[in-house]
């Protein structure tokens, strides 16, 4: 037993030291010590949202290859609801409307939220 914890460790040194030989420093920008400030973890933008079942985790990503599209996520926490999303050229009209998809998943004893993907394409350059 002590012989594999040995030869584990060695295993780890041997790995890290040629892991550090070919590591790189491709940055002058070092990262602030814990807790950040730019950043902070209590801030209004980390905030849940007020409300029950209120969208969480809203983002967006790009959607093509030649910024036509974008998908939308977010996360409803408590129950299933609709992945729509509606917009407009114009403000406060709303017209458009795109169907996305919703799933959920468990894994051991953590179950999710339902999570949404929507994608919106179609939109002018
Ligand atoms: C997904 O959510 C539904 C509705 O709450 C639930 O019945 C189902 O067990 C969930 N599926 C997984 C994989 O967690």
């Amino acid at each position: 037993m002590r012989g594999l914890g040995f030869a584990a460790l060695s295993l780890h040194v041997l790995l890290c030291l040629v892991n550090g030989a070919y590591s790189r420093r491709t940055s002058s920008y070092v990262r602030s010590e814990f807790p950040s400030t730019d950043m902070p973890l209590d801030s209004e933008w980390f905030a849940t949202p007020k409300g029950y079942n209120a969208p969480q985790q809203v983002h967006i990503t790009q959607g093509d290859y030649d910024g036509k599209a974008v998908i939308i996520s977010w996360v409803t926490p408590s129950e299933p609801a609709p992945t729509q999303v509606f917009y407009s050229k114009e403000e406060n009209r709303y017209d458009q409307k795109a169907q996305g998809t919703m799933t959920n998943y468990t894994f051991y004893d953590y179950k999710s939220g339902y999570i949404h993907h929507c994608l919106v394409e179609g939109l002018e350059v």
